[in-house]
């Protein structure tokens, strides 16, 4: 069984489960009900020395594995995934919180991409093309690169390491994993499998910890030249701070604000269905959530009288009992943050008209439980409309029509995810080439990537990277330029051209 209540788990370096060498440890508990999950290793700098140390050495060995044979770990560990996800999700609700539907999917995106990678193994394109001299061959070909930090949030506590950790195995990378606090009993299990799966000491080693200790330690360490980041915007631009000293390649996955614009042409129950799965799925807590809702004059009445219904319908509870619609937030950090944006939505002048208020009674009293809230008039300026609350807390704003509705929606810092609700053809196109995002939606709402296509976010959502897809193996290797002459003479490039 995969709950464990009080028992104590360790890191995992160079093949070996061993301690923090502080010998301290901090306990997960369950975001729903305080239960225990497990203690975990207070890792500090020492600890993530020999990680990245074991991660190093096994480096020289794995860059040499053939990529094929590479992904055939990967097929295991899939499979073993697939074998696992009902204990992983019901792990999932526990220790992180989302309803067992979604935490299924989390497992699922994992299962998917790491059969999409193990088929890379066998890809893995590289270019051909023809060179400018005679008797010249050339070609380019993808490179690993060494060590990658990998850092991850609590909220997709399978699905986010599997985007991070799988491409690095099949590009021949190895791997120092600092999962989130709030979610190390999910990260262990990811490395567990992956060592069932026959992966070899040292390619993957996992060390828990806050960011501060452990994570400050593996972005400064000079022998790890990748860091990959799913995190807060303030996170991401200390790490790159951080980084810069040794010109580390970083990979960003930050905030979002993403908008769903609903016209007047809309299927309005539609897009009251893509608003509640979006606004309030994973109770928010996803950087794809839909905490704007840009709505055309025309249905905005009509529109947020059916999404309050919706809303006060919701039924919250712990995440693995079968009726429960919304799960809760993280912890109770969270819980405060999300509750004082509602209060500064009231100051701003916003309407409140459902929600906004901490849940308690029905045995809700020990977890971190928010009522679905929605505010109406809200100003595209107003900090609810502009800053990421994570939570489930959207905004309704009003326009007049969809040059007013883009103006809005790209009126933020950040562009992850989009999402326009109509029947128009010309105006979904229109929608599609000018909402500055890395993802847009045309009549679903902003949340549901698929792995096989690249996932990130424009402005500063991030760094220009993406994850997942063809697009992952970008930044897991560098390209190599090779050029085999077969001349047996010195030939100049754009110097001796002339047959
Ligand atoms: C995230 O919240 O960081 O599209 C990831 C989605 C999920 C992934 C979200 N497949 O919402």
């Amino acid at each position: 069984m995969t709950t464990a209540g009080t028992q104590t788990f360790k890191n995992f370096i160079a093949g070996e489960w061993v301690d923090a060498q502080s010998g301290e440890t901090f306990e997960s508990t369950s975001p729903a009900t305080g239960e225990t999950i497990g203690a975990f290793p207070k890792s500090g700098a020492a600890d993530i020395e020999r990680a990245v140390e074991a991660a190093r050495a096994a480096y020289e060995k794995w860059r040499l594995v053939p990529a094929p044979k590479r992904g055939e770990f990967l097929y295991r560990f899939a499979q073993l995934l697939t074998d696992e996800k009902e204990d992983l999700a019901q792990l999932m609700t526990r220790e992180m919180g989302k309803v067992i539907a979604e935490a299924r999917g989390d497992v699922q995106e994992a299962i998917d991409i790491s059969f999409y990678m193990a088929g890379e193994g066998r890809r893995l394109f590289g270019h051909t093309t023809p060179s400018e001299l005679q008797d010249k061959f050339n070609m380019s070909v993808r490179m690993p690169v060494g060590v990658a930090g990998v850092i991850t949030p609590w909220n997709f506590p399978i699905a986010i390491p599997s985007w991070k950790i799988v491409p690095a195995i099949v590009c021949g990378d190895t791997v120092v994993f600092k999962p989130a606090t709030d979610t190390p009993r999910l990260g262990e299990r990811f490395v567990e499998l992956l060592v069932e799966a026959g992966l070899p000491p040292g390619v993957v080693n996992v060390v828990h910890g806050g960011g501060g200790a452990v994570g400050e330690a593996l972005v400064k360490h000079p022998d790890v030249p990748l860091i990959t980041l799913t995190g807060s915007r303030e996170t991401g631009v200390a790490v790159l701070r951080s980084a810069a000293d040794n010109l580390k390649h970083v990979h960003l996955e930050l905030g979002g604000k993403n908008p769903i614009i609903v016209l007047d042409d809309a299927d309005l129950e539609l897009a009251v269905d893509g608003i509640v799965w979006s606004a309030f799925g994973t109770s928010g807590q996803r950087c794809t959530a839909a905490s704007r809702v840009i709505v055309q004059d025309g249905v905005y009445d009509e529109l947020a009288r059916r999404l309050v219904e919706r809303a006060e319908h919701m039924r919250l509870g712990p995440g693995w009992e079968p009726d429960t619609d919304v799960g809760p937030v993280i912890n109770k950090a969270a819980l405060e943050k999300i509750h004082s944006y509602t209060g500064i939505g009231r100051d701003e002048g916003a309407r409140l008209l459902t929600g906004g208020e901490v849940a308690t009674g029905n045995g809700l009293d020990s977890g971190f439980f928010y009522t679905p809230t929605v505010f109406g008039d809200v100003d595209p300026g107003m900090r609810i409309a502009q800053e990421e609350i994570f939570g489930p807390t959207t905004a309704l704003i009003r326009v007049r029509d969809l040059d007013e509705a883009v103006q809005v929606a790209n009126g933020v810092q950040f562009g992850l995810s989009s999402s326009i609700f109509t029947r128009d053809v010309n105006s979904a196109f229109r929608a599609l080439r000018d909402l500055v995002a890395g993802i847009t939606y045309i009549n679903a709402g902003t949340i549901g990537a698929e792995v096989h296509l690249p996932f990130g976010g424009t402005k500063q959502t991030g760094n220009g990277h993406r994850e997942a897809g063809q697009a992952a193996l970008d930044f897991f290797t560098e390209w190599k330029a090779v050029y085999v002459d077969y001349s047996g003479k010195l030939q100049r490039a754009q110097i001796d051209t002339e047959p």
